[in-house]
């Protein structure tokens, strides 16, 4: 089971165990990671998902799609080329260890 961890604005890590084809803003709803919101349920419109991939996995994970590189644009506060919405990562075997941060605010 793939692991991933999410990294808080104070540093604090917390490693969840993710299902294979969940999205990665699936597994931390599931584990009450705080800061990750999934208010749309993972319909690509609310871009309270919102992480900054860690540079160590930014080719494996790979850019945003058209409909998710608009929400960026227009959905989130502080934007970084490391920007994804973490409901559009589904999470592979290849992912384990991903490593993303939770950004100051959705
Ligand atoms: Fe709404 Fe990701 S959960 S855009």
């Amino acid at each position: 089971m793939p692991k991933v961890v999410f990294i808080s604005l104070d540093g604090a890590q917390r490693v969840v165990d993710a299902h294979v084809g969940e999205s990665v803003m699936a597994a931390a709803v599931r584990n009450g990671i705080p800061g990750i919101i999934g208010e749309c349920g993972g319909n690509c419109s609310c871009a309270t998902c919102h992480v900054y991939v860690d540079d160590d996995f930014a080719a494996v994970v790979g850019g945003a799609n058209d409909m998710e590189d608009d929400l960026l644009d227009l959905g989130v506060a502080d934007r970084r080329d490391a920007s994804r919405l973490s409901c559009q990562i589904p999470v592979t075997e290849d992912l384990d260890g991903l490593t993303v941060h939770i950004p100051a605010e959705q």
